[in-house]
C-alpha cells in the first residue's frame, strides 16, 4: 500500500519537474496574512505574490511554486467526530503567480501558467496514481461573474462528458479570500468517490473589505488538496481516520481502548494532532484568539481522555503524533515543551471538569424543554466556570441529545443580561 510519505514526495516532484520552486509550509500562525488567526489554505503565505507586492522570480527564481501546507480551520471544531471534518489537515498545492507565458502543459519551464496546465497536471497526477475521476465540477456563472467556459472546455478535451461536468455557483464553485480581503476567482473541483479532493482555484480577483471585486492584474492559480481525502482515496480507508496519517497513534488508542467509541476516537485524533502542531508553532492556550482556539480543543480532547482514563497517556499519545511527522516538521521535536503547555492545561482544567461533570449530572435530567437546558447549561457556565463546548457533548453523551439553536439562543439571552449588569455594577 502506498505511503503518505511516499505521497509527499511524488506530489513534489510531480512538480518541481514542473518548473515549480519546492516551499516549505509556513506556520500555523499567519506571517504574511493578519486578517486571519491561523492559517486555513496553502495560498495564504503566497498572496502578496497574486497582487505583485512581492516579485516571485525574486524570491523562488520561478513563477511557479508547490508546497504541503499545514493547515487548521477552526470553523470546524464542533463538527469533528463525524466522518470527515478536521480541524488541523494538509494541503497538497500547486501555485502560479503573475503574467501567465505559454499555458501549455509540455511546458516545464519557470513561467507564469493558467487554467489549461493546472487541469491538465492535476488530470496527470492523479491518473499517475491510477485513480479515477468520478466527476468533476466548474463555475456556472452569478452575480456578474461569468460562466467559466475556458474550464469546461478543457475538461471536454480529456475527454469528459457533459454530464461529468456539473456546473455550480458560487457557493460551491467560487473560492476566497481568507479572511477580510485578498485574492479570490472561480474554481473547478475534482471529485474522487465522491469526495472533493482537489480544488483548483483561479484567481482573478481581489475583494476589498468593503465586498467590491476588482480584476487582478495577472490572473493566478492557486490549487489544494486535503491529504487525508487523498490518502482516503488511495488507501481506500472508510474515512480519513483509517489512514496512514493517524498511525501510530489511532494503534496505540486501541491498543488501550479496544472498544472506544468511534466518535470518541475521531476527536482523540484530531485534536491531539490538532493541539501538538498549534503549540509547536509556539501558540499558547488562553482565552484569546488563537489561544483560545488551542484552549478549546484541549478541553474537549481532556474531557473525552477523561472518560476512558486516557489522561496520563497523553504524553504517549502525542510522542506518536511526533514519531509520525518530525521528519517533516522538524519543530516538532521540540516535544518536551509541548507536553509541558498541555500537562498544565489539564491541570487547571481538572478541577473545573470534575466538580462540572458531577453538577452536570445531578442538574440536568434531560426530560426538560431546550429553553430550560439552556438556562441549566448557563447555570454550569457562570457558577462552575463548564464551557459550553463541554455541555454540548456531555448532552450527547449523557443524556441524547443535540445541542439546538433554542438553547443557543437563551444561552446568549442570559450570558448577554449577565454582562450588562456586570457591567453596570
Ligand atoms: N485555496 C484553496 C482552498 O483552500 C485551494 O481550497
Amino acid at each position: 500500500m502506498i505511503t503518505s510519505e511516499e505521497i509527499r514526495k511524488e506530489f513534489l516532484n510531480f512538480f518541481e519537474k514542473r518548473g515549480h520552486k519546492i516551499v516549505e509550509s509556513s506556520s500555523l500562525i499567519p506571517e504574511d496574512d493578519p486578517s486571519v488567526l491561523i492559517t486555513t489554505a496553502g495560498m495564504q503565505q503566497f498572496k502578496k505574490y497574486f497582487t505583485r507586492e512581492k516579485d516571485p522570480i525574486k524570491d523562488f527564481g520561478t513563477q511557479r511554486t508547490a508546497s504541503i501546507q499545514k493547515c487548521f480551520r477552526t470553523t470546524d471544531i464542533e463538527e469533528v467526530g463525524d466522518e470527515r471534518h478536521l480541524t488541523f489537515f494538509e494541503m497538497l498545492g500547486n501555485f502560479s503567480f503573475g503574467p501567465v507565458g505559454s499555458d501549455n502543459p509540455q511546458d516545464f519551464s519557470t513561467s507564469g501558467y493558467f487554467k489549461k496546465s493546472a487541469i491538465y497536471w492535476a488530470y496527470e497526477f492523479l491518473k499517475s496514481l491510477n485513480l479515477n475521476i468520478d466527476y468533476v465540477s466548474v463555475f456556472k456563472g452569478e452575480d456578474n461573474i461569468p460562466f467559466d467556459e475556458e474550464s469546461f472546455n478543457i475538461w471536454k478535451e480529456l475527454n469528459f462528458s457533459e454530464e461529468k461536468i456539473k456546473k455550480f455557483g458560487k457557493e460551491d464553485n467560487f473560492w476566497g479570500p481568507t479572511g477580510e480581503e485578498g485574492p479570490c476567482g472561480p474554481t473547478t473541483e475534482i471529485y474522487i468517490d465522491r469526495i472533493e479532493v482537489w480544488n483548483l482555484v483561479f484567481n482573478e480577483y481581489y475583494k476589498t473589505k468593503d465586498g467590491k471585486l476588482t480584476k487582478l492584474k495577472y490572473p493566478g492559480v492557486d490549487t489544494g488538496m486535503g491529504f487525508e481525502r487523498l490518502m482516503k482515496v488511495l488507501q481506500k480507508t472508510e474515512t480519513v481516520f483509517e489512514t496512514d496519517l493517524f498511525e501510530p497513534l489511532r494503534t496505540r488508542i486501541l491498543e488501550i481502548v479496544p472498544n472506544i467509541e468511534i466518535r470518541d476516537l475521531r476527536i482523540i485524533l484530531d485534536h491531539i494532532r490538532g493541539a501538538t502542531f498549534l503549540i509547536a508553532d509556539g501558540i499558547y492556550p488562553s482565552n484569546l484568539e488563537r489561544g483560545y482556539v488551542l484552549r478549546r480543543i484541549l478541553r474537549r480532547l481532556m474531557l473525552k481522555l477523561n472518560k476512558y482514563n486516557l489522561v496520563k497517556d497523553i504524553e504517549n499519545f502525542v510522542k506518536s503524533v511526533v514519531e509520525k511527522f518530525e521528519q517533516i516538521y522538524p519543530n516538532l521535536r521540540n516535544y518536551d515543551k509541548i507536553n509541558k503547555v498541555i500537562k498544565k492545561e489539564f491541570d487547571g482544567f481538572h478541577n473545573i471538569l470534575k466538580k462540572g461533570l458531577t453538577m452536570f449530572e445531578k442538574y440536568i435530567k434531560g426530560n426538560e424543554e431546550d429553553r430550560e437546558i439552556g438556562e441549566k447549561l448557563f447555570i454550569l457556565f457562570t457558577s462552575f466556570g463548564l464551557p459550553l463546548d463541554i455541555s454540548k457533548e456531555l448532552l450527547r453523551e449523557k443524556i441524547g441529545k443535540e445541542f439546538t439553536e433554542t438553547m443557543q439562543e437563551t444561552f446568549d439571552l442570559l450570558f448577554e443580561n449577565h454582562r450588562k449588569i456586570s457591567k453596570s455594577l
